[in-house]
């Protein structure tokens, strides 16, 4: 297939892009968290494109995108907690409601739920607009490797194998949306957290729990499909350090073909060729901004077989960072 290649700063490439996504094609296209590679969500046989071109399970359900969150209306059944959570929206979150008849089974993977999100960045909103439909959208990397935050991890996951891609900004906040459950009138569950934080939740609902499956193995029947699978994997082994600089450097003195991923305090870990710092060890904006294309560039070093990464802080954005590099690690922590 060949796949074009548009510009989200020309009005007429996102005029181009939403004539796609209403002809049935699938299009990636740019948000604040990652790219997304969506498809019109009322359309099964666009939606089933999606899975083909990812290499993703068919029981792992997708996200709806609106550009407005009222619409929600039409495809779900809402409460007013939704309406409270509306304050995050347009922005990193995603809800998780009970379904209307609408949307097909192979967006919802069966389920009698629907997730609903209303992307921040501009020109995604205004894709969605034009194209005047729902717009069903994963992460648009290949299945289980770290989601895209640059046009060119898109160009370098899916030319061939989508319709069109609409090139944008580097992604700002660079981890996937915040997804929640809302359950009864008052109670909700972080299913994956993201930009949206527990704490700024709280601010709305006294009951906010997080998943369990966010920062341990999971075991038994997920809250959300997608928490079963390894994920955000580079081609390289991760295994997470918890110890102080001094106690890595020690660890691993007798160990080659790896990378290692720290942050700016690191000063002696980074004078090495091998190292990658995220940031700040307390700057969780932006460690989540670097993450995934850190990842991405050990993996074009071929000679890197194992990925040594620092246990990132849990408050605020930082549980995203850690919950993405566990799942990487599939849990493989050293205590040092
Ligand atoms: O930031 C994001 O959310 C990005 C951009 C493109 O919007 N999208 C994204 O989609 O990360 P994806 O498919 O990679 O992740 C969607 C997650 C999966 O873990 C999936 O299992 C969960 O949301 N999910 C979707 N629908 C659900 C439902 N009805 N019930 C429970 N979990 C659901
Ligand atoms: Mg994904």
């Amino acid at each position: 297939m060949k796949t074009e290649i548009l510009y989200d700063n020309t009005d007429s490439d996102i005029e181009r892009a939403a004539e796609l996504l209403k002809g049935g094609a699938i299009v990636a296209f740019p948000t604040e968290t990652v790219y997304g590679l969506g498809a019109n969500a009322l359309d099964s046989a666009a939606v089933k494109k999606i899975f083909e071109a990812k290499g993703r399970p068919s029981d792992n359900p997708l996200i709806v995108h609106l550009s407005y969150p009222q619409e929600a209306e039409k495809y779900a059944f809402t409460n007013e907690l939704f309406y409270r959570l509306t304050r995050f929206m347009p922005g990193p979150l995603t809800v998780i409601l009970k379904k209307r008849e609408n949307i097909p089974d192979v967006v919802t993977a069966g389920l009698d739920s629907v997730a609903l999100r209303v992307p921040y960045y501009l020109p995604a909103r205004k894709l969605i607009k034009l194209a005047s439909v729902p717009v069903a959208a994963p992460s648009a990397n290949i299945s289980g490797k770290p989601s895209p935050t640059k046009a060119q991890h898109v160009i370098d996951d899916m030319t061939g194998k989508v319709e069109a891609i609409l090139c944008g900004a580097d992604c700002s906040v660079g981890v996937e949306s915040t997804v929640v459950k809302i359950v009864g009138d008052n109670r909700l569950v972080i299913c994956r957290p993201g930009g949206v934080t527990k704490e700024m939740l709280e601010d709305i609902c006294s009951e906010v729990e997080i998943d369990p499956a966010v920062i341990s193995k999971f075991e038994g029947a997920p809250i959300s499909p997608g928490m079963k699978y390894k994920h955000y994997s580079p081609d390289a082994d991760v295994i997470l350090l918890i110890g102080t600089e001094e106690q890595i450097i020690k660890y691993i003195s007798d160990k080659s073909d790896f990378g290692i991923l720290c942050f700016d305090e690191d000063k002696h870990l980074l004078t090495r060729g091998n190292a990658l710092s995220l940031g700040r060890e307390k700057d969780f904006s932006l460690q989540a901004a670097r993450l995934f294309d850190c990842l991405r560039s050990f993996d074009k070093d071929k000679s890197i077989k194992t990925i040594y990464a620092r246990m990132p802080g849990d408050d605020g954005v930082g549980l995203a960072v850690r919950n993405r590099l566990l799942k990487a690690a599939g849990f493989d922590i050293v205590r040092l």
